[in-house]
């Protein structure tokens, strides 16, 4: 499963990206206004640092002006995926963005209906939702299930991108599901490194290190 991380801030970014964690980002108008940053300004500095996917989120709600945003993005980098929203409009401009070879991300998808639509309408990616469901008391790794049989029943190409993950144990079972790709928060990713097992293990070792005076340098 690669790994995408869901954030605008760079330092977080280039930290990650150095130990081999990042296959690619995900940002979207929330993240880029708590960057504070100009949106042109910060997606080119990410897409200079990451040479996986890095999605940049359209802003308009009308599908001509959702693809000339598209366009205008697209023309950053290489590796920008444009993000659309999960509406007849942003289908529209999933379409055309595809049609001319730029990846899409179709986001804001909260079930397999509205995924089915999008891996139609050509998207390289489709982004369900996982937290925001358990938010409301429903089950956002179903959805990634569903998702994962329907693709596979009928061959289509879309890669499932889970997103809205808030949990280390969200990864692992994205994983297990066979999500093709989760972004998650760079808190989160750390946070799959701790077990309580593990720093309890590694108390007792420093314990007898202290008391053997083992020393190595
Ligand atoms: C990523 O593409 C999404 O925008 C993001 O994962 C949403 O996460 P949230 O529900 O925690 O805001």
């Amino acid at each position: 499963m690669k790994f995408f991380v869901d954030t605008a801030e760079i330092d977080q970014i280039k930290e990650l990206n150095d130990l081999g964690m990042v296959d690619g980002v995900t940002t979207n108008p929330s993240l880029i206004a708590k960057s504070g940053r100009d949106i042109l300004e910060v997606t080119k500095e990410i897409c200079d640092i990451v040479s996986g996917p890095v999605s940049a989120e359209v802003v308009a709600l009308d599908a001509d002006t959702m693809l000339a945003e598209g366009r205008k993005l697209a023309k950053i980098a290489d590796n920008i995926a444009v993000k659309v929203p999960l509406t007849w409009a942003g289908l529209k401009t999933c379409k055309a963005l595809s049609d001319d070879g730029i990846m899409v991300n179709v986001t804001l998808c909260f079930s397999a209906n509205q995924a089915i639509l999008a891996a139609k309408a050509g998207a390289t990616f489709i982004s369900p939702f996982i937290g925001r469901l358990d938010d409301l008391n429903m089950d956002g790794l179903d959805l990634i299930e569903d998702i994962r049989t329907i693709y596979d029943n009928y061959g289509f190409e879309t890669n499932i991108l889970a997103a809205s993950i808030r949990s280390a144990n969200h990864m692992s079972e994205c994983a297990k599901i066979g999500a093709d790709v989760a972004t998650a928060p760079p808190a989160v990713i750390k946070a799959m490194a701790n077990h309580v097992l593990t720093d309890k293990g590694l108390a007792g070792f420093m314990a007898d290190v202290e008391k053997a005076g083992i020393k190595i340098l």
